[in-house]
Protein backbone atom coordinates (compact mmCIF):
# COMPACT_ATOMS: atom_id res chain seq x y z
CA UNK A 1 0.00 0.00 0.00
CA UNK A 2 3.07 2.33 0.48
CA UNK A 3 3.25 2.43 -3.45
CA UNK A 4 0.42 4.21 -3.59
CA UNK A 5 2.49 7.15 -2.32
CA UNK A 6 5.36 6.52 -4.46
CA UNK A 7 7.44 4.64 -2.50
CA UNK A 8 7.28 1.18 -3.58
CA UNK A 9 8.49 -1.46 -1.40
CA UNK A 10 8.75 -4.89 -0.82
CA UNK A 11 7.06 -7.06 1.80
CA UNK A 12 10.67 -8.33 3.29
CA UNK A 13 11.57 -4.34 3.05
CA UNK A 14 8.19 -3.38 5.47
CA UNK A 15 9.07 -6.45 7.31
CA UNK A 16 12.31 -5.45 8.15
CA UNK A 17 11.64 -1.63 9.17
CA UNK A 18 8.37 -2.90 11.17
CA UNK A 19 10.36 -5.29 13.23
CA UNK A 20 13.28 -1.66 14.28
CA UNK A 21 9.74 0.55 14.80
CA UNK A 22 8.09 -1.39 16.71
CA UNK A 23 9.73 -1.97 19.67
CA UNK A 24 10.26 2.13 19.60
CA UNK A 25 8.37 3.51 22.18
CA UNK A 26 8.44 6.92 20.86
CA UNK A 27 6.71 6.04 17.60
CA UNK A 28 3.27 4.19 16.57
CA UNK A 29 2.61 1.59 13.81
CA UNK A 30 -1.35 1.21 14.08
CA UNK A 31 -3.09 -0.44 11.31
CA UNK A 32 -6.97 -0.54 10.27
CA UNK A 33 -8.36 -3.65 9.50
CA UNK A 34 -12.37 -4.04 7.50
CA UNK A 35 -14.04 -7.52 7.95
CA UNK A 36 -13.72 -9.50 5.16
CA UNK A 37 -10.92 -8.03 3.72
CA UNK A 38 -8.28 -7.72 6.15
CA UNK A 39 -5.78 -4.26 6.36
CA UNK A 40 -7.10 -1.83 4.27
CA UNK A 41 -5.01 1.27 5.79
CA UNK A 42 -2.15 2.09 8.11
CA UNK A 43 -0.60 5.06 9.79
CA UNK A 44 2.84 5.89 11.41
CA UNK A 45 3.57 8.66 13.96
CA UNK A 46 6.38 9.57 15.81
CA UNK A 47 7.58 11.42 18.83
CA UNK A 48 10.16 13.92 17.83
CA UNK A 49 12.13 16.92 20.31
CA UNK A 50 12.49 20.01 18.18
CA UNK A 51 15.38 22.58 19.33
CA UNK A 52 12.76 25.69 18.96
CA UNK A 53 9.49 24.28 19.22
CA UNK A 54 9.56 21.31 21.46
CA UNK A 55 7.76 18.08 21.55
CA UNK A 56 5.23 17.24 19.37
CA UNK A 57 4.33 14.12 16.97
CA UNK A 58 4.10 14.23 13.78
CA UNK A 59 2.07 12.09 11.34
CA UNK A 60 4.91 10.47 9.04
CA UNK A 61 2.64 8.06 7.02
CA UNK A 62 -0.77 7.24 6.42
CA UNK A 63 -2.43 5.33 3.46
CA UNK A 64 -6.23 3.94 3.64
CA UNK A 65 -6.61 1.65 0.06
CA UNK A 66 -8.39 3.27 -1.93
CA UNK A 67 -11.68 1.11 -2.61
CA UNK A 68 -12.23 1.25 1.23
CA UNK A 69 -11.69 5.13 0.95
CA UNK A 70 -14.71 7.27 2.43
CA UNK A 71 -15.84 5.02 5.16
CA UNK A 72 -13.96 6.66 8.44
CA UNK A 73 -11.29 4.68 7.96
CA UNK A 74 -8.82 7.62 7.59
CA UNK A 75 -10.21 9.40 10.66
CA UNK A 76 -10.20 6.67 13.14
CA UNK A 77 -6.59 6.10 12.37
CA UNK A 78 -5.46 9.79 12.54
CA UNK A 79 -7.77 9.72 15.62
CA UNK A 80 -6.16 7.00 17.28
CA UNK A 81 -2.68 8.73 16.82
CA UNK A 82 -4.56 11.49 18.71
CA UNK A 83 -5.00 9.41 21.40
CA UNK A 84 -1.51 7.69 20.96
CA UNK A 85 -0.43 11.52 21.28
CA UNK A 86 -2.20 12.58 24.02
CA UNK A 87 -1.52 9.77 26.42
CA UNK A 88 2.14 10.77 25.56
CA UNK A 89 1.56 14.59 27.06
CA UNK A 90 1.78 15.90 24.00
CA UNK A 91 -0.12 18.62 22.52
CA UNK A 92 0.59 19.14 19.10
CA UNK A 93 0.29 16.81 16.11
CA UNK A 94 1.56 17.91 12.93
CA UNK A 95 1.70 16.28 9.13
CA UNK A 96 3.10 17.52 5.84
CA UNK A 97 1.16 16.49 3.25
CA UNK A 98 2.65 16.40 -0.64
CA UNK A 99 0.69 19.40 -2.51
CA UNK A 100 0.11 16.64 -5.27
CA UNK A 101 -1.65 14.38 -2.91
CA UNK A 102 -4.79 16.17 -3.42
CA UNK A 103 -7.42 14.39 -1.35
CA UNK A 104 -5.60 14.57 1.59
CA UNK A 105 -5.83 18.51 2.33
CA UNK A 106 -9.39 18.62 2.74
CA UNK A 107 -9.47 15.51 4.40
CA UNK A 108 -6.89 17.10 7.50
CA UNK A 109 -9.33 20.22 7.53
CA UNK A 110 -12.00 18.12 8.11
CA UNK A 111 -10.31 16.53 11.17
CA UNK A 112 -9.42 19.98 12.66
CA UNK A 113 -5.84 20.60 11.42
CA UNK A 114 -4.87 23.73 10.31
CA UNK A 115 -2.77 24.54 6.93
CA UNK A 116 0.88 26.25 8.72
CA UNK A 117 2.83 26.66 5.93
CA UNK A 118 4.10 25.50 2.13
CA UNK A 119 7.63 24.85 2.03
CA UNK A 120 10.25 23.07 -0.65
CA UNK A 121 11.52 19.65 0.55
CA UNK A 122 15.51 19.59 -0.23
CA UNK A 123 17.20 16.09 -0.13
CA UNK A 124 20.98 15.35 -0.91
CA UNK A 125 21.82 11.67 -1.25
CA UNK A 126 24.92 10.63 0.68
CA UNK A 127 27.58 8.46 -0.23
C1 LIG B 1 -6.38 10.98 2.71
C2 LIG B 1 -6.90 9.59 3.06
C3 LIG B 1 -6.02 8.95 4.12
C4 LIG B 1 -8.34 9.72 3.59
O1 LIG B 1 -8.78 8.45 4.05
P1 LIG B 1 -10.36 8.06 4.09
O2 LIG B 1 -10.48 6.79 4.83
O3 LIG B 1 -10.92 8.10 2.72
O4 LIG B 1 -10.96 9.27 4.92
P2 LIG B 1 -12.29 9.23 5.83
O5 LIG B 1 -13.33 8.42 5.12
O6 LIG B 1 -11.94 8.82 7.21
O7 LIG B 1 -12.71 10.76 5.81
C5 LIG B 1 -12.70 11.58 6.99
C6 LIG B 1 -13.36 12.89 6.66
O8 LIG B 1 -12.62 13.56 5.63
C7 LIG B 1 -13.45 13.83 4.52
N1 LIG B 1 -12.72 13.54 3.29
C8 LIG B 1 -11.95 12.46 3.03
N2 LIG B 1 -11.46 12.53 1.78
C9 LIG B 1 -11.96 13.68 1.25
C10 LIG B 1 -11.84 14.30 -0.03
N3 LIG B 1 -11.10 13.76 -1.01
N4 LIG B 1 -12.49 15.48 -0.24
C11 LIG B 1 -13.24 16.04 0.74
N5 LIG B 1 -13.40 15.49 1.98
C12 LIG B 1 -12.77 14.32 2.22
C13 LIG B 1 -14.61 12.86 4.62
O9 LIG B 1 -15.78 13.37 3.99
C14 LIG B 1 -14.76 12.69 6.10
O10 LIG B 1 -15.58 13.69 6.66
P3 LIG B 1 -16.68 13.30 7.80
O11 LIG B 1 -15.99 12.35 8.76
O12 LIG B 1 -17.03 14.58 8.40
O13 LIG B 1 -17.78 12.63 7.04
C15 LIG B 1 -6.96 8.69 1.78
O14 LIG B 1 -7.64 9.39 0.76
C16 LIG B 1 -5.59 8.28 1.25
O15 LIG B 1 -5.01 7.26 1.68
N6 LIG B 1 -5.05 9.05 0.28
C17 LIG B 1 -3.74 8.73 -0.35
C18 LIG B 1 -2.58 8.83 0.61
C19 LIG B 1 -2.48 10.17 1.27
O16 LIG B 1 -2.74 11.22 0.70
N7 LIG B 1 -2.08 10.12 2.54
C20 LIG B 1 -1.80 11.29 3.31
C21 LIG B 1 -0.32 11.53 3.25
S1 LIG B 1 0.16 12.85 4.32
Amino acid sequence: MSGILGYPNSAVTIADRLARLLPRAREVVLVAELAPRGVVGWIHGAEQELLDSGRRCEITGLVVDPPARGQGVGRRLVEAVEAWAAARGLGLLTVRSNIVRVESHPFYERLGFVRAKTQHAYRKQLP
